[in-house]
Protein backbone atom coordinates (compact mmCIF):
# COMPACT_ATOMS: atom_id res chain seq x y z
CA UNK A 1 0.00 0.00 0.00
CA UNK A 2 3.07 1.97 1.14
CA UNK A 3 4.21 2.00 -2.29
CA UNK A 4 0.90 2.54 -4.35
CA UNK A 5 0.49 5.89 -1.71
CA UNK A 6 3.79 7.08 -3.21
CA UNK A 7 3.53 5.94 -7.12
CA UNK A 8 0.11 7.64 -6.78
CA UNK A 9 1.59 11.51 -5.27
CA UNK A 10 4.73 10.83 -7.04
CA UNK A 11 3.05 10.31 -10.79
CA UNK A 12 -0.19 12.53 -9.86
CA UNK A 13 -2.65 10.69 -9.43
CA UNK A 14 -3.96 11.76 -6.20
CA UNK A 15 -2.78 14.76 -4.13
CA UNK A 16 -3.48 15.40 -0.19
CA UNK A 17 -6.12 18.63 -0.34
CA UNK A 18 -4.62 21.73 0.26
CA UNK A 19 -0.84 20.13 1.13
CA UNK A 20 0.89 23.20 0.95
CA UNK A 21 -0.95 24.32 4.47
CA UNK A 22 -0.37 20.99 6.09
CA UNK A 23 -3.20 19.28 4.53
CA UNK A 24 -6.91 18.66 5.58
CA UNK A 25 -7.86 15.12 6.96
CA UNK A 26 -10.25 13.06 4.80
CA UNK A 27 -9.73 15.16 1.53
CA UNK A 28 -8.39 14.76 -1.60
CA UNK A 29 -7.41 15.81 -4.60
CA UNK A 30 -7.14 13.88 -8.14
CA UNK A 31 -4.37 15.02 -10.02
CA UNK A 32 -3.98 14.78 -14.27
CA UNK A 33 -3.64 11.10 -13.92
CA UNK A 34 -6.21 10.74 -11.42
CA UNK A 35 -8.50 13.11 -12.47
CA UNK A 36 -8.60 11.27 -16.17
CA UNK A 37 -9.25 7.61 -14.16
CA UNK A 38 -12.17 9.36 -12.21
CA UNK A 39 -13.43 10.58 -15.29
CA UNK A 40 -13.29 7.00 -17.35
CA UNK A 41 -14.29 5.22 -14.26
CA UNK A 42 -17.64 7.53 -13.94
CA UNK A 43 -18.37 7.57 -18.07
CA UNK A 44 -17.90 3.97 -17.94
CA UNK A 45 -20.53 3.47 -15.39
CA UNK A 46 -22.55 6.17 -16.77
CA UNK A 47 -22.15 4.42 -20.38
CA UNK A 48 -22.84 0.94 -18.97
CA UNK A 49 -25.60 1.69 -16.92
CA UNK A 50 -27.56 4.69 -18.35
CA UNK A 51 -26.75 6.10 -21.70
CA UNK A 52 -25.89 3.03 -23.24
CA UNK A 53 -28.47 0.80 -22.14
CA UNK A 54 -30.61 -0.81 -24.55
CA UNK A 55 -34.36 -0.20 -23.30
CA UNK A 56 -35.80 -2.33 -26.51
CA UNK A 57 -33.78 -5.99 -25.11
CA UNK A 58 -34.25 -7.50 -22.44
CA UNK A 59 -30.48 -8.04 -20.81
CA UNK A 60 -29.73 -11.69 -19.26
CA UNK A 61 -30.97 -12.03 -16.27
CA UNK A 62 -32.92 -9.40 -16.10
CA UNK A 63 -37.23 -10.20 -15.34
CA UNK A 64 -38.12 -8.01 -18.81
CA UNK A 65 -36.69 -5.18 -20.73
CA UNK A 66 -36.32 -1.94 -18.57
CA UNK A 67 -35.49 2.05 -19.08
CA UNK A 68 -32.84 4.02 -17.51
CA UNK A 69 -32.45 7.85 -17.56
CA UNK A 70 -30.34 10.11 -15.45
CA UNK A 71 -30.50 13.21 -13.44
CA UNK A 72 -28.06 15.94 -11.73
CA UNK A 73 -29.43 17.38 -8.90
CA UNK A 74 -27.82 19.82 -6.28
CA UNK A 75 -26.09 18.81 -3.31
CA UNK A 76 -28.07 21.45 -1.03
CA UNK A 77 -31.72 20.54 -1.15
CA UNK A 78 -34.89 21.83 1.45
CA UNK A 79 -33.90 20.77 4.63
CA UNK A 80 -37.13 18.49 4.93
CA UNK A 81 -35.51 16.20 2.57
CA UNK A 82 -32.78 15.03 5.22
CA UNK A 83 -35.69 15.09 7.92
CA UNK A 84 -38.05 12.31 5.93
CA UNK A 85 -35.28 10.68 4.21
CA UNK A 86 -34.04 9.77 8.24
CA UNK A 87 -30.49 11.14 7.92
CA UNK A 88 -31.65 13.98 10.58
CA UNK A 89 -32.67 11.87 13.28
CA UNK A 90 -30.77 8.48 12.52
CA UNK A 91 -27.51 9.31 10.52
CA UNK A 92 -24.87 9.34 12.84
CA UNK A 93 -21.84 7.27 14.12
CA UNK A 94 -20.50 6.54 17.72
CA UNK A 95 -17.63 8.54 18.54
CA UNK A 96 -15.39 8.53 21.97
CA UNK A 97 -13.56 11.80 23.30
CA UNK A 98 -10.21 10.80 25.36
CA UNK A 99 -10.32 13.06 28.58
CA UNK A 100 -6.74 12.98 28.42
CA UNK A 101 -5.36 13.66 24.62
CA UNK A 102 -8.50 15.62 24.05
CA UNK A 103 -8.79 13.38 20.33
CA UNK A 104 -11.99 11.88 18.90
CA UNK A 105 -12.46 8.74 17.64
CA UNK A 106 -14.60 6.79 15.69
CA UNK A 107 -15.98 3.71 18.51
CA UNK A 108 -15.56 0.84 15.76
CA UNK A 109 -12.72 2.24 14.01
CA UNK A 110 -10.00 2.21 16.41
CA UNK A 111 -8.11 -0.96 16.86
CA UNK A 112 -5.83 -2.86 19.28
CA UNK A 113 -4.72 -5.79 21.21
CA UNK A 114 -5.02 -7.28 24.53
CA UNK A 115 -1.33 -7.06 26.53
CA UNK A 116 0.18 -8.54 29.46
CA UNK A 117 2.93 -8.40 31.91
CA UNK A 118 3.41 -9.62 35.56
CA UNK A 119 -0.67 -10.48 35.57
CA UNK A 120 -1.96 -7.16 34.25
CA UNK A 121 -4.01 -7.39 31.57
CA UNK A 122 -4.81 -4.13 29.49
CA UNK A 123 -6.40 -3.45 25.66
CA UNK A 124 -3.73 -1.52 23.81
CA UNK A 125 -5.23 0.54 20.90
CA UNK A 126 -3.46 2.41 18.21
CA UNK A 127 -4.57 3.92 14.99
CA UNK A 128 -1.33 2.70 12.83
CA UNK A 129 -1.94 0.74 9.90
CA UNK A 130 -2.86 -2.80 10.07
CA UNK A 131 0.94 -4.17 9.11
CA UNK A 132 2.44 -1.89 11.91
CA UNK A 133 -0.54 -2.53 14.35
CA UNK A 134 1.64 -5.40 16.25
CA UNK A 135 4.85 -3.48 16.91
CA UNK A 136 3.34 -0.63 17.79
CA UNK A 137 0.96 -2.50 20.05
CA UNK A 138 4.43 -3.77 21.70
CA UNK A 139 6.22 -1.11 21.92
CA UNK A 140 2.99 1.36 23.25
CA UNK A 141 2.79 -1.88 25.63
CA UNK A 142 6.36 -1.99 26.87
CA UNK A 143 6.74 2.61 27.20
CA UNK A 144 3.41 1.92 29.38
CA UNK A 145 5.00 -0.90 31.58
CA UNK A 146 8.31 0.48 31.59
CA UNK A 147 10.10 -2.05 29.91
CA UNK A 148 13.51 -2.06 28.48
CA UNK A 149 14.26 -4.15 25.23
CA UNK A 150 15.98 -6.57 27.04
CA UNK A 151 12.90 -7.82 28.90
CA UNK A 152 10.87 -7.64 26.14
CA UNK A 153 10.09 -11.41 26.07
CA UNK A 154 8.20 -11.09 29.28
CA UNK A 155 5.28 -8.59 27.80
CA UNK A 156 2.60 -11.34 25.77
CA UNK A 157 0.59 -9.27 23.05
CA UNK A 158 -2.05 -11.59 21.98
CA UNK A 159 -2.26 -12.04 18.16
CA UNK A 160 -7.01 -11.16 17.97
CA UNK A 161 -6.71 -7.46 16.72
CA UNK A 162 -10.09 -6.36 17.95
CA UNK A 163 -12.16 -2.79 17.80
CA UNK A 164 -12.94 -0.98 20.51
CA UNK A 165 -16.99 -1.78 20.19
CA UNK A 166 -15.79 -5.34 20.58
CA UNK A 167 -14.77 -4.88 24.33
CA UNK A 168 -17.17 -4.75 27.31
CA UNK A 169 -15.79 -2.08 28.64
CA UNK A 170 -13.26 1.01 27.97
CA UNK A 171 -11.87 1.01 31.44
CA UNK A 172 -8.57 -0.51 30.78
CA UNK A 173 -8.18 0.62 27.71
CA UNK A 174 -4.47 2.53 27.03
CA UNK A 175 -6.40 4.79 24.32
CA UNK A 176 -4.36 5.98 21.12
CA UNK A 177 -2.59 9.34 22.03
CA UNK A 178 -3.06 8.49 25.66
CA UNK A 179 -0.61 8.08 28.76
CA UNK A 180 -2.75 6.53 31.07
CA UNK A 181 -5.59 3.90 31.01
CA UNK A 182 -9.09 4.58 30.58
CA UNK A 183 -9.64 7.65 29.26
CA UNK A 184 -11.83 7.48 26.95
CA UNK A 185 -15.49 8.54 26.96
CA UNK A 186 -18.72 6.38 27.04
CA UNK A 187 -19.59 6.41 23.01
CA UNK A 188 -21.79 9.00 22.01
CA UNK A 189 -24.13 9.78 18.50
CA UNK A 190 -22.13 11.78 16.27
CA UNK A 191 -24.62 13.06 12.95
CA UNK A 192 -22.69 13.08 10.23
CA UNK A 193 -23.99 15.42 7.76
CA UNK A 194 -21.99 18.47 7.19
CA UNK A 195 -24.41 21.61 8.34
CA UNK A 196 -24.19 25.05 6.48
CA UNK A 197 -26.37 27.85 6.63
CA UNK A 198 -28.39 29.26 3.79
CA UNK A 199 -29.07 33.10 3.26
CA UNK A 200 -27.26 35.84 5.43
CA UNK A 201 -29.42 35.61 8.18
CA UNK A 202 -27.98 32.75 9.45
CA UNK A 203 -30.87 31.33 12.10
CA UNK A 204 -31.30 28.31 13.06
CA UNK A 205 -34.16 28.18 10.46
CA UNK A 206 -31.74 28.85 7.73
CA UNK A 207 -29.45 25.82 8.55
CA UNK A 208 -29.33 22.89 6.27
CA UNK A 209 -26.95 20.23 5.22
CA UNK A 210 -24.29 19.46 2.20
CA UNK A 211 -26.24 16.30 0.86
CA UNK A 212 -24.43 13.07 2.44
CA UNK A 213 -25.77 10.40 -0.69
CA UNK A 214 -27.02 11.43 -4.23
CA UNK A 215 -30.11 9.22 -3.69
CA UNK A 216 -32.42 11.63 -1.90
CA UNK A 217 -32.41 13.79 -5.00
CA UNK A 218 -33.65 11.04 -7.34
CA UNK A 219 -36.58 10.59 -4.63
CA UNK A 220 -37.78 14.34 -4.44
CA UNK A 221 -37.76 13.98 -8.22
CA UNK A 222 -39.30 10.92 -9.13
CA UNK A 223 -42.40 12.40 -10.01
CA UNK A 224 -41.18 14.93 -12.30
CA UNK A 225 -39.11 12.29 -13.92
CA UNK A 226 -42.24 10.24 -14.42
CA UNK A 227 -44.53 13.39 -15.83
CA UNK A 228 -41.03 14.70 -18.19
CA UNK A 229 -39.86 11.80 -19.75
CA UNK A 230 -42.87 9.25 -20.25
CA UNK A 231 -40.94 6.47 -18.41
CA UNK A 232 -42.66 3.14 -17.64
CA UNK A 233 -42.20 1.13 -14.88
CA UNK A 234 -39.97 -0.49 -14.18
CA UNK A 235 -37.29 1.81 -14.90
CA UNK A 236 -34.33 3.32 -12.82
CA UNK A 237 -32.66 7.07 -12.48
CA UNK A 238 -29.13 7.41 -12.18
CA UNK A 239 -26.90 9.75 -10.96
CA UNK A 240 -23.39 10.78 -10.42
CA UNK A 241 -21.99 13.35 -7.84
CA UNK A 242 -20.50 14.89 -4.49
CA UNK A 243 -21.64 13.40 -1.44
CA UNK A 244 -20.17 14.35 2.17
CA UNK A 245 -20.28 13.06 5.55
CA UNK A 246 -18.43 14.46 8.71
CA UNK A 247 -16.31 11.24 9.27
CA UNK A 248 -15.16 11.31 12.42
CA UNK A 249 -11.67 9.05 11.45
CA UNK A 250 -11.29 9.55 7.80
CA UNK A 251 -8.34 6.87 6.94
CA UNK A 252 -7.23 4.23 4.38
CA UNK A 253 -6.01 6.83 1.74
CA UNK A 254 -9.40 7.84 0.36
CA UNK A 255 -11.14 5.11 1.15
CA UNK A 256 -13.06 6.93 3.55
CA UNK A 257 -13.00 10.22 2.92
CA UNK A 258 -15.18 13.24 4.21
CA UNK A 259 -16.12 14.47 0.12
CA UNK A 260 -16.67 11.90 -2.04
CA UNK A 261 -18.30 10.94 -5.49
CA UNK A 262 -21.20 8.71 -5.77
CA UNK A 263 -22.45 6.84 -8.74
CA UNK A 264 -25.94 5.68 -7.39
CA UNK A 265 -29.23 4.36 -9.39
CA UNK A 266 -32.84 4.12 -8.01
CA UNK A 267 -34.63 1.15 -9.73
CA UNK A 268 -38.38 1.26 -9.43
CA UNK A 269 -40.76 -1.59 -10.09
CA UNK A 270 -43.63 -3.23 -9.57
CA UNK A 271 -43.75 -4.43 -5.56
CA UNK A 272 -44.19 -8.12 -6.88
CA UNK A 273 -41.42 -7.94 -8.75
CA UNK A 274 -38.73 -6.58 -6.41
CA UNK A 275 -37.27 -9.36 -5.50
CA UNK A 276 -35.83 -10.78 -8.88
CA UNK A 277 -34.80 -6.85 -9.65
CA UNK A 278 -32.91 -6.91 -6.66
CA UNK A 279 -31.40 -10.02 -7.66
CA UNK A 280 -30.87 -8.76 -11.30
CA UNK A 281 -28.85 -5.98 -10.35
CA UNK A 282 -27.17 -7.45 -7.27
CA UNK A 283 -25.52 -9.77 -10.11
CA UNK A 284 -24.94 -7.40 -12.96
CA UNK A 285 -23.42 -4.97 -10.58
CA UNK A 286 -20.87 -7.64 -9.01
CA UNK A 287 -20.19 -8.79 -12.98
CA UNK A 288 -19.20 -5.11 -14.10
CA UNK A 289 -16.29 -4.78 -11.49
CA UNK A 290 -14.75 -7.92 -12.85
CA UNK A 291 -15.29 -6.97 -16.37
CA UNK A 292 -13.34 -3.96 -15.98
CA UNK A 293 -10.28 -5.81 -14.32
CA UNK A 294 -11.08 -6.50 -10.68
CA UNK A 295 -10.25 -10.17 -9.84
CA UNK A 296 -12.97 -12.60 -8.41
CA UNK A 297 -10.68 -14.05 -6.15
CA UNK A 298 -10.35 -10.31 -4.61
CA UNK A 299 -14.02 -9.93 -4.66
CA UNK A 300 -16.75 -10.80 -2.43
CA UNK A 301 -20.46 -10.62 -2.68
CA UNK A 302 -21.87 -10.35 1.12
CA UNK A 303 -26.04 -10.75 1.56
CA UNK A 304 -26.80 -9.13 4.84
CA UNK A 305 -28.35 -12.05 7.22
CA UNK A 306 -32.42 -11.50 7.56
CA UNK A 307 -31.85 -10.35 11.18
CA UNK A 308 -29.77 -6.79 9.57
CA UNK A 309 -32.45 -6.17 6.99
CA UNK A 310 -35.26 -3.84 7.89
CA UNK A 311 -38.50 -5.67 7.79
CA UNK A 312 -39.61 -4.09 4.50
CA UNK A 313 -36.37 -5.11 2.34
CA UNK A 314 -35.96 -8.30 0.48
CA UNK A 315 -32.17 -8.21 0.84
CA UNK A 316 -29.29 -5.69 1.16
CA UNK A 317 -25.55 -7.34 -0.32
CA UNK A 318 -22.66 -5.86 -0.48
CA UNK A 319 -19.78 -5.85 -3.04
CA UNK A 320 -16.66 -5.97 -0.83
CA UNK A 321 -12.81 -5.63 -2.24
CA UNK A 322 -9.77 -7.07 -0.42
CA UNK A 323 -8.39 -3.52 0.11
CA UNK A 324 -4.53 -4.26 1.25
CA UNK A 325 -5.06 -2.05 4.26
CA UNK A 326 -6.88 -3.88 5.66
CA UNK A 327 -6.02 -7.63 7.32
CA UNK A 328 -6.04 -10.74 5.69
CA UNK A 329 -9.28 -11.95 5.72
CA UNK A 330 -11.17 -8.57 5.86
CA UNK A 331 -13.03 -6.45 2.83
CA UNK A 332 -13.96 -2.86 2.42
CA UNK A 333 -17.44 -1.82 1.01
CA UNK A 334 -17.28 -0.98 -2.78
CA UNK A 335 -20.96 -1.11 -3.14
CA UNK A 336 -24.47 -1.92 -1.79
CA UNK A 337 -27.14 -3.07 -3.28
CA UNK A 338 -30.22 -2.53 -0.82
CA UNK A 339 -34.12 -3.51 -1.60
CA UNK A 340 -35.56 -0.29 -0.11
CA UNK A 341 -39.21 -1.27 -0.57
CA UNK A 342 -41.14 1.94 -0.65
CA UNK A 343 -40.09 3.56 2.52
CA UNK A 344 -38.17 6.46 0.72
CA UNK A 345 -41.25 7.79 -1.65
CA UNK A 346 -43.87 7.33 1.19
CA UNK A 347 -41.85 8.66 3.38
CA UNK A 348 -41.46 12.18 1.43
CA UNK A 349 -45.11 11.78 0.51
CA UNK A 350 -46.81 11.08 4.05
CA UNK A 351 -43.95 12.37 6.41
CA UNK A 352 -41.07 10.37 7.67
CA UNK A 353 -41.98 6.37 8.27
CA UNK A 354 -41.37 4.57 11.03
CA UNK A 355 -39.32 1.69 9.98
CA UNK A 356 -39.97 -0.40 12.89
CA UNK A 357 -43.69 -0.34 12.10
CA UNK A 358 -45.00 -2.97 10.18
CA UNK A 359 -46.98 -2.10 8.18
CA UNK A 360 -45.30 1.54 7.91
CA UNK A 361 -46.79 4.09 9.61
CA UNK A 362 -45.48 7.54 9.83
CA UNK A 363 -43.76 8.39 13.36
CA UNK A 364 -45.37 10.75 15.37
CA UNK A 365 -44.13 13.75 17.67
CA UNK A 366 -45.11 13.87 21.92
CA UNK A 367 -48.81 15.91 19.85
CA UNK A 368 -49.67 12.69 18.02
CA UNK A 369 -48.72 14.87 14.59
CA UNK A 370 -46.20 13.44 12.00
CA UNK A 371 -42.33 14.17 13.40
CA UNK A 372 -41.45 15.26 9.88
CA UNK A 373 -43.82 16.27 7.64
CA UNK A 374 -43.68 14.68 4.13
CA UNK A 375 -44.44 17.19 0.82
CA UNK A 376 -47.88 15.69 0.63
CA UNK A 377 -47.63 15.36 -2.73
CA UNK A 378 -49.07 12.10 -4.85
CA UNK A 379 -45.73 10.36 -5.28
CA UNK A 380 -48.18 6.99 -6.41
CA UNK A 381 -47.73 5.54 -9.88
CA UNK A 382 -50.30 4.56 -12.51
CA UNK A 383 -49.68 2.30 -14.83
CA UNK A 384 -51.35 3.88 -18.19
CA UNK A 385 -52.15 0.00 -19.48
CA UNK A 386 -53.53 -1.78 -16.41
CA UNK A 387 -54.89 1.54 -14.61
CA UNK A 388 -53.24 -0.03 -11.27
CA UNK A 389 -51.85 2.59 -8.71
CA UNK A 390 -49.44 2.04 -6.77
CA UNK A 391 -46.49 2.93 -4.44
CA UNK A 392 -43.14 1.35 -6.46
CA UNK A 393 -40.56 -0.67 -4.60
CA UNK A 394 -37.01 0.43 -4.96
CA UNK A 395 -34.10 -1.46 -6.05
CA UNK A 396 -30.59 0.90 -5.19
CA UNK A 397 -27.32 0.03 -6.55
CA UNK A 398 -24.99 2.66 -5.02
CA UNK A 399 -21.57 2.60 -5.99
CA UNK A 400 -18.66 5.28 -4.54
CA UNK A 401 -16.76 6.14 -7.31
CA UNK A 402 -13.36 7.09 -5.29
CA UNK A 403 -13.17 3.88 -4.00
CA UNK A 404 -13.75 1.75 -6.98
CA UNK A 405 -10.95 4.19 -8.47
CA UNK A 406 -9.12 3.28 -4.94
CA UNK A 407 -9.60 -0.78 -5.93
CA UNK A 408 -8.51 -0.36 -9.67
CA UNK A 409 -5.49 1.33 -9.01
CA UNK A 410 -4.86 -1.27 -6.08
CA UNK A 411 -5.41 -4.17 -8.57
CA UNK A 412 -3.61 -2.49 -11.10
CA UNK A 413 -0.51 -1.85 -9.29
CA UNK A 414 2.24 -4.58 -9.97
CA UNK A 415 5.97 -5.10 -9.99
CA UNK A 416 7.57 -7.72 -12.36
CA UNK A 417 10.70 -7.95 -14.66
CA UNK A 418 11.38 -6.30 -18.10
CA UNK A 419 14.57 -5.51 -20.03
CA UNK A 420 15.98 -2.16 -20.11
CA UNK A 421 17.69 -0.77 -23.84
CA UNK A 422 20.86 -2.60 -22.83
CA UNK A 423 18.59 -5.81 -22.49
CA UNK A 424 19.25 -6.11 -18.98
CA UNK A 425 16.29 -7.11 -16.30
CA UNK A 426 14.94 -4.46 -14.38
CA UNK A 427 12.37 -4.61 -11.81
CA UNK A 428 9.08 -2.57 -13.50
CA UNK A 429 6.45 -0.62 -11.96
CA UNK A 430 3.48 -1.12 -13.92
CA UNK A 431 -0.22 -0.30 -13.32
CA UNK A 432 -2.29 -2.76 -15.67
CA UNK A 433 -5.23 -0.70 -15.60
CA UNK A 434 -8.20 -1.73 -18.00
CA UNK A 435 -7.67 0.24 -20.64
CA UNK A 436 -10.98 1.50 -20.71
CA UNK A 437 -9.80 3.19 -17.09
CA UNK A 438 -6.49 4.45 -18.42
CA UNK A 439 -5.76 7.71 -17.94
CA UNK A 440 -3.58 8.00 -20.81
CA UNK A 441 -4.59 5.33 -23.47
CA UNK A 442 -1.13 5.96 -25.83
CA UNK A 443 2.14 7.02 -25.87
CA UNK A 444 3.77 8.62 -29.14
CA UNK A 445 7.63 8.71 -29.03
CA UNK A 446 10.12 9.28 -31.38
CA UNK A 447 13.26 6.84 -31.20
CA UNK A 448 16.15 10.16 -31.57
CA UNK A 449 14.91 14.14 -31.53
CA UNK A 450 16.56 14.03 -35.41
CA UNK A 451 16.23 12.78 -38.55
CA UNK A 452 12.86 14.00 -39.47
CA UNK A 453 11.51 11.47 -36.24
CA UNK A 454 9.97 13.84 -34.17
CA UNK A 455 7.86 14.94 -36.97
CA UNK A 456 6.29 11.63 -38.17
CA UNK A 457 5.62 10.89 -34.36
CA UNK A 458 4.14 14.49 -33.87
CA UNK A 459 1.82 13.88 -36.88
CA UNK A 460 0.80 10.35 -35.40
CA UNK A 461 -0.09 11.73 -32.37
CA UNK A 462 -2.37 15.03 -33.64
CA UNK A 463 -4.13 12.34 -35.86
CA UNK A 464 -4.91 10.06 -32.62
CA UNK A 465 -5.81 12.85 -30.06
CA UNK A 466 -8.59 13.21 -32.15
CA UNK A 467 -10.02 10.56 -30.55
CA UNK A 468 -7.84 9.53 -27.04
CA UNK A 469 -5.87 11.60 -24.39
CA UNK A 470 -3.06 10.86 -26.02
CA UNK A 471 0.69 11.57 -24.70
CA UNK A 472 3.69 12.71 -27.22
CA UNK A 473 7.01 12.56 -25.31
CA UNK A 474 10.45 13.09 -26.98
CA UNK A 475 13.04 13.57 -24.41
CA UNK A 476 15.43 11.27 -22.33
CA UNK A 477 16.34 7.60 -23.15
CA UNK A 478 13.34 5.46 -24.61
CA UNK A 479 13.66 3.23 -22.17
CA UNK A 480 12.42 5.25 -19.01
CA UNK A 481 10.07 6.74 -21.50
CA UNK A 482 8.85 3.00 -21.25
CA UNK A 483 9.03 2.98 -17.72
CA UNK A 484 7.04 6.22 -16.92
CA UNK A 485 4.03 5.44 -19.41
CA UNK A 486 4.05 1.86 -17.79
CA UNK A 487 3.68 3.17 -14.32
CA UNK A 488 0.75 5.61 -15.94
CA UNK A 489 -1.16 2.58 -16.87
CA UNK A 490 -0.70 3.71 -20.31
CA UNK A 491 -1.58 0.39 -22.17
CA UNK A 492 0.13 1.40 -25.63
CA UNK A 493 3.58 3.12 -26.35
CA UNK A 494 3.74 3.70 -30.21
CA UNK A 495 7.41 4.76 -31.55
CA UNK A 496 8.85 5.95 -34.28
CA UNK A 497 12.46 4.67 -35.71
CA UNK A 498 14.71 4.49 -38.19
CA UNK A 499 13.24 2.14 -40.33
CA UNK A 500 9.51 3.99 -40.23
CA UNK A 501 11.24 7.05 -42.39
CA UNK A 502 11.81 4.21 -45.11
CA UNK A 503 9.16 1.70 -44.75
CA UNK A 504 6.36 3.70 -43.19
CA UNK A 505 5.59 1.64 -40.33
CA UNK A 506 6.06 1.83 -36.34
CA UNK A 507 5.61 -0.24 -33.27
CA UNK A 508 3.14 -0.78 -31.28
CA UNK A 509 4.14 -1.95 -27.68
CA UNK A 510 1.76 -3.75 -25.52
CA UNK A 511 2.02 -2.57 -21.37
CA UNK A 512 1.35 -6.27 -20.49
CA UNK A 513 2.60 -8.90 -23.02
CA UNK A 514 5.63 -6.13 -23.68
CA UNK A 515 5.30 -7.21 -27.15
CA UNK A 516 6.31 -4.79 -30.30
CA UNK A 517 4.43 -5.15 -33.15
CA UNK A 518 4.96 -2.95 -36.60
CA UNK A 519 1.84 -1.76 -37.97
CA UNK A 520 1.48 1.16 -40.99
CA UNK A 521 1.42 4.29 -40.27
CA UNK A 522 -1.53 4.84 -41.96
CA UNK A 523 -3.26 2.24 -39.96
CA UNK A 524 -2.02 3.02 -36.33
CA UNK A 525 -5.15 5.15 -35.57
CA UNK A 526 -7.40 1.97 -36.29
CA UNK A 527 -5.18 -0.57 -34.72
CA UNK A 528 -5.23 1.65 -31.47
CA UNK A 529 -9.30 1.79 -32.26
CA UNK A 530 -9.80 -2.21 -33.15
CA UNK A 531 -7.13 -2.36 -29.37
CA UNK A 532 -9.43 -0.32 -27.40
CA UNK A 533 -12.79 -1.53 -28.90
CA UNK A 534 -11.44 -5.23 -27.80
CA UNK A 535 -10.86 -4.20 -24.34
CA UNK A 536 -14.90 -3.25 -23.76
N1 LIG B 1 -27.82 5.77 -0.81
C1 LIG B 1 -27.21 4.70 -0.10
C2 LIG B 1 -25.87 5.01 0.39
O1 LIG B 1 -25.41 6.15 0.36
P1 LIG B 1 -23.81 3.93 1.57
O2 LIG B 1 -23.48 2.48 1.78
O3 LIG B 1 -23.81 4.82 2.75
O4 LIG B 1 -25.23 3.93 0.86
C3 LIG B 1 -22.76 3.95 -0.81
O5 LIG B 1 -22.84 4.53 0.46
C4 LIG B 1 -21.33 3.90 -1.29
O6 LIG B 1 -20.73 5.20 -1.19
C5 LIG B 1 -20.42 3.01 -0.43
O7 LIG B 1 -20.52 1.65 -0.83
C6 LIG B 1 -19.05 3.58 -0.76
O8 LIG B 1 -18.56 3.09 -1.98
C7 LIG B 1 -19.34 5.06 -0.91
N2 LIG B 1 -19.01 5.78 0.35
C8 LIG B 1 -19.76 5.89 1.45
N3 LIG B 1 -19.13 6.60 2.39
C9 LIG B 1 -17.92 6.95 1.87
C10 LIG B 1 -16.79 7.69 2.35
N4 LIG B 1 -16.79 8.25 3.54
N5 LIG B 1 -15.71 7.83 1.54
C11 LIG B 1 -15.70 7.28 0.30
N6 LIG B 1 -16.74 6.58 -0.20
C12 LIG B 1 -17.84 6.41 0.57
Amino acid sequence: MDALVSLCKRRGFLFQSSEIYGGVQGFWDYGPLGVELKRNLKDAWWHDMISGHNELVSPAGAPSTFEMVGLDCTIIMHPQVWKCSGHYDLFHDHMVDCRESKKRYRFDQVRGRFVEYQGKKIFVSTLAEIEQEEDEVRRRGMKFFKLRAKNADELTVEKESLTLDKLDSTENVLAPDAKALGTLTEPREFNLMFKTTLGALGGEEDTTFLRPETAQGIFVNFKNVVDSSRVRIPFGIGQVGKSFRNEITPRNFTFRSREFEQMEIEFFCHPNQSQEWYRYWRDRRMAWYTKLGLSSESLIMREHHTEELAHYSVGTADIEYAFPFLPEGEYGELEGIAHRGDFDLRSHMEGKLDPATNPMTVELNEHGKPKHRGSGKDLAYRDDITNEKFVPHVIEPSAGADRAALAFLCEAYTEDEAPDENGKMQTRTVMKLDPRLAPIKAAVFPLVKKDGMPEVAQEIYGALKEHYNVFYDAKGAVGRRYRRQDEAGTPYCITVDGDSLTDKTVTIRDRDTLEQTRVKIDDVVSEIQSRMKAST
